[in-house]
C-alpha cells in the first residue's frame, strides 16, 4: 500500500525513493563534485586569464611611459656683423630655435622634416614595421604622404576599422597678400581607414572644396580646417564638423556635413557662428551617453566654448559655457578617462610651435581647470614646444584603460603640404605633479602625460587586447 501510494507522488519523490539504494546518491554526489570543480577551474582559469592580461597590459605600457632623451646643438648665426654694424646694434642674437624651425634653409631643417627616404612605409617589411617616427613622413598603402592634417579618428566598432579625416593640403602654399599667414587653396577633407593605426588605406575626397562658385563656403580661396567626425546612433549618420572661414579668418564660423557612410560622400550643410559667436580652431566630442559636444576658440581666440549638440548632431542648441577665459588656447582635443574630462589645447601662435597644456573638468559644460604642460621626456625645448608640433586629436587605445594617442601636426608653412605628424602615448594616471593652488596641497587630478619617443609602437599583440 506504502509503496502504491508512493507511485501516485510526484516525480521528486519517487527520484527521493530510488535514493534509497546508495549507488544513485553516489553518482549525483559525484557529478555534484565534479561541476564543482569544473566551475572552480572555469572560474579560475578566467581569473588567471584576466591577471595575465592585466600584467601583459601593465608590461606593454611600461614601455610606452618610458621617456626619451633628445639633444640638438643650434648652429651659430650664420653671418657675423660687420664692427661697424656691431657698433650701431650690438652682436647678432643667436637665433631661437623657433627661428630655426621656421627657416627652410636652416641647418636644423632635416631634423625637424626628415628627408623622403626615411618615410614610414607600410609596404616595407622589417624593423619598422608598425613602428610610429613622429616627424617623419608616413605613407599611405599606396605609397603617397598622408594628406589629413588638423584631423581626428573616428572608430567603427562594427568593422574595427578607424577612419582618419583631415586637411588635403596637397596644393602649393601661398600669402594670400603680404601680411596674410601661409595657406593652401580648399582641396577638400581626406578620409584614410586602417584596422592597427599604423597601415593607412586612401579612402579618397570624402568633402570637396568648391571651384568656380565664389559665394560656396568651401570655395578653394576659403580656409576649411580641423574636420572631426562622429556618428550619430540615433539617425545612422555620420555628421562632420569643421573650421570655415575666409582667407582672413574673420568669417569664424563652424560649417557641418553628413553622410549615410563613414567614407563619404558627405553632403555639406550649413555653416554657421555657433552662439552668435566667432568660432575659429574646434573639436567636437561624443559622450558615452551618447551626447554630443562643440568646442571651439571664441573671442578673438581668447577664451573657449563649450555646448552640447541637438539630438541630431546637426546644430548647436542653446545651452554654452564660456570656459579658459582670458587663457588664448586653441587647438582643442578632448579625452574621458574615468569620468573625468580632460582636454589638450596649444596657445595661439599661427603655425608656429608653442607650449600645450591639459586642462581636466567633472563635466563636459565645465568648470575645467588648467593642469600644466603634459610634454615629458625629449628636453626643455621640445617640452616647450610640444615637440614642435600642434595636437589636434586623442585617441582612446582600445583595451588599455588610461592610455592614448596624442595625435598632433609639425606644420611646415614653407610648404604646408609637407608638414608632419607627430603621435605619441598619452598616459592618464598618479598625482598630478604641480597641486592646484586652491586644492590645500592635494592634487585634483590625475596627472596626464605626453611621452616623447622619436620611435615607438603599440604593444605587440595590441588588437587582441580587445
Ligand atoms: C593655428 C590653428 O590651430 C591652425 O588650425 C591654423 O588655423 C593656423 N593657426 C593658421 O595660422
Amino acid at each position: 500500500m506504502k509503496i502504491k501510494n508512493r507511485h501516485r507522488k510526484s516525480f521528486a519523490l519517487r527520484c527521493c525513493a530510488t535514493m534509497r539504494s546508495p549507488l544513485p546518491i553516489m553518482v549525483c554526489s559525484m557529478v555534484g563534485c565534479i561541476m564543482i570543480i569544473h566551475f572552480y577551474m572555469v572560474s579560475h582559469r578566467t581569473d588567471v586569464e584576466k591577471s595575465q592580461a592585466r600584467l601583459r597590459q601593465i608590461s606593454a605600457t611600461r614601455e610606452l611611459g618610458q621617456t626619451e632623451e633628445e639633444s640638438f646643438q643650434l648652429p651659430p648665426p650664420r653671418s657675423r656683423r660687420s664692427p661697424r654694424a656691431i657698433k650701431r646694434r650690438g652682436p647678432r642674437k643667436p637665433p631661437t630655435v623657433i627661428d630655426e624651425f621656421l627657416d627652410d634653409s636652416s641647418e636644423l631643417r632635416s631634423f625637424f622634416f626628415p628627408h623622403r627616404r626615411t618615410a614610414v612605409d607600410p609596404s616595407k617589411e622589417g624593423n619598422d614595421s608598425m613602428h610610429f617616427y613622429p616627424g617623419r613622413q608616413w605613407l599611405d598603402t599606396e605609397g603617397n604622404p598622408i594628406q589629413a592634417h588638423g584631423g581626428g579618428l573616428l572608430y567603427v566598432e562594427s568593422t574595427g576599422t578607424y577612419y582618419w579625416y583631415g586637411e588635403n593640403k596637397d596644393g602649393p602654399t601661398y600669402q594670400a597678400h603680404r601680411k596674410a599667414s601661409a595657406r593652401v587653396d580648399i582641396i577638400g577633407v581626406n578620409c584614410y581607414s586602417s584596422k592597427d593605426l599604423w597601415t593607412w588605406t586612401n579612402e579618397g575626397i570624402v568633402l570637396s572644396g568648391e571651384e568656380t562658385n565664389t559665394t560656396h563656403d568651401l570655395h578653394k580661396g576659403n580656409v576649411l580646417e580641423r574636420p572631426k567626425v562622429i556618428f550619430n546612433d540615433r539617425t545612422g549618420k555620420y555628421v562632420m564638423w569643421m573650421h570655415v572661414d575666409d582667407a582672413n579668418y574673420t568669417k569664424a564660423a563652424v560649417g557641418v556635413a553628413v553622410s549615410v557612410s563613414p567614407t563619404g560622400p558627405f553632403e555639406y550643410l550649413y555653416s554657421k557662428r555657433p552662439h552668435d559667436c566667432e568660432s575659429r580652431d574646434m573639436t567636437v566630442f561624443k559622450d558615452d551617453d551618447g551626447t554630443a559636444y562643440l568646442i571651439y576658440s571664441s573671442d578673438d581666440n581668447s577664451e573657449l566654448h563649450v555646448g552640447p549638440l541637438t539630438g541630431d548632431y546637426l546644430d548647436v542648441t542653446g545651452d554654452m559655457r564660456r570656459i579658459l577665459i582670458g587663457q588664448r588656447r586653441e587647438a582643442p582635443a578632448v579625452f574621458k578617462h574615468r569620468g573625468t574630462y580632460y582636454m589638450i589645447t596649444s596657445g595661439c601662435s599661427g603655425w608656429a610651435p608653442n607650449t600645450a597644456m591639459v586642462h581636466a573638468a567633472e563635466t563636459m559644460m565645465g568648470p575645467w581647470e588648467t593642469m600644466g604642460n603634459p610634454c615629458a621626456g625629449g628636453n626643455k625645448i621640445f617640452r616647450a614646444t610640444t615637440f614642435f608640433s600642434q595636437g589636434s586629436f586623442v585617441v582612446p587605445l582600445r583595451g588599455l584603460p588610461g592610455w592614448f594617442i596624442f595625435m598632433a601636426d609639425r606644420w611646415n608653412p614653407s610648404d604646408l603640404r609637407d608638414s608632419r605628424y607627430v603621435w605619441l602615448p598619452v598616459g592618464v594616471g598618479g598625482a598630478a605633479d604641480e597641486p592646484l593652488e586652491y586644492s590645500f596641497g592635494f592634487p585634483l587630478w590625475s596627472r596626464v602625460s605626453v611621452y616623447w619617443h622619436s620611435r615607438w609602437r603599440l604593444p605587440e599583440g595590441w588588437r587582441g587586447f580587445r
